[in-house]
């Protein structure tokens, strides 16, 4: 992807999963791209490797007009914390105040008004705010990210994917083909006005997952249905914040039940904007091998793998 676009291009979430390979892709192209943050060794850290930083947090909006002055584009990324809300219409307030020209809100397949998951609720608040912001704006509607699985890298080191979705499926995303979409809609000033479904290759169910995941890391993987209850305990066992969990909880029995949070959808708009079709579940697998189950052991201590989990 080569440059066309000749303003700067501000990026907050810019030390993330999305945000940090929007960056990283803008920089390689060409683009002015500046990285919002907020501790100074990450302003530090982005200015080491020639990439423009400026420091503000997303819940001061007078440092965030100052951040983002002389920017032309926005790409507003968020974290699912508590403050998520007020953070993206900080966010927001802050790019119309400095005369930003474009936003691009990378908001979720599964932003809903009457959500009872606080992130899918939030962030359909923040596209809510971006629509009204009187701004060009595109909003990203991306589904569940393969990055997500990373935090079951424990139990998958011993066989076993653990989740409570059954047999419903989600359209399983990489971060990067993410970032790919948002880079090419910030390069080339289109799809004003959109708010494009993005999503992976295949609907992938529980066992789905573990039949991909056992073919990307070349072991074998099988699917263990947890009760909802049980995987809410999980998550706050590995230090999830218990408003988290519980949003989790709902989350996944929505996608059990099949079809009630958005996330069961495929489609081939990453295809369609970048060029380049989605990166599959074991494609992917294969590329974080080590973060999925560790360290290669010798072949011969491997499970066998078989498509049948
Ligand atoms: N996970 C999914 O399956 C999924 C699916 C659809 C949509 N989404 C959406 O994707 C977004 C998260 O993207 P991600 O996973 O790429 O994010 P991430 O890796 O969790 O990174 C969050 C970023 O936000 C920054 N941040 C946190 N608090 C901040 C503050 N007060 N001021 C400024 N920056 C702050 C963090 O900076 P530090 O490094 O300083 O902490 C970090 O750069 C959320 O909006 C979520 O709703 C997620």
């Amino acid at each position: 992807m080569g440059a066309t676009t000749s303003g700067v291009v501000a990026v907050t979430g810019a030390t993330g999963d999305v945000g940090g390979k929007t960056v990283e892709m803008l920089h390689d192209a060409g683009a002015h791209v500046r990285a919002v943050v907020r501790r100074p060794e990450q302003v530090a850290a982005f200015e080491a490797r020639g990439i423009e930083a400026r420091l503000a947090d997303l819940g001061d909006e007078v440092a965030m007009t100052t951040a983002l002055d002389g920017v032309d584009q926005l790409f507003l990324v968020t974290a699912a914390t508590r403050q998520q809300r007020q953070h993206g219409s900080t966010g927001v307030r802050a790019a119309a105040a400095a005369g930003v020209r474009a936003i691009v809100h990378l908001s979720g397949g599964d932003a809903a008004e009457q959500s009872p998951m606080p992130w899918a609720k939030a962030i359909w608040e923040v596209d809510r705010d971006v629509r009204a912001s009187g701004l060009q704006w595109t909003i990203l509607h991306p589904s569940g990210f393969m990055t997500n699985l990373v935090s079951s890298a424990p139990a998958l080191a011993h066989g076993v994917f653990p989740q409570t979705m059954g047999r419903g499926g989600i359209g399983w995303i990489d971060t990067a083909d993410i970032a790919r979409v948002a880079t090419t809609v910030l390069l080339a000033g289109e799809h004003v006005g959109a708010e494009p479904v993005l999503t992976g290759p295949e609907l992938l169910d529980g066992r789905g997952v573990a039949r991909a995941l056992s073919v990307g890391v070349g072991r074998r993987i099988r699917y263990l249905h947890l009760p909802s209850r049980v995987f809410r305990a999980v998550l706050r066992a590995n230090g999830v914040p218990s408003w988290q969990a519980e949003g989790l909880r709902q989350q996944f029995g929505c996608v059990a039940r099949r079809g009630l949070d958005g996330v069961d959808v495929m489609t081939d708009e990453v295809e369609r904007i970048t060029g380049t079709a989605p990166t599959s579940m074991s494609e992917w697998a294969r590329a974080n091998r080590s973060a999925l189950v560790g360290a290669d052991q010798p072949a011969s201590a491997r499970q066998p793998v078989s498509g049948q989990l």
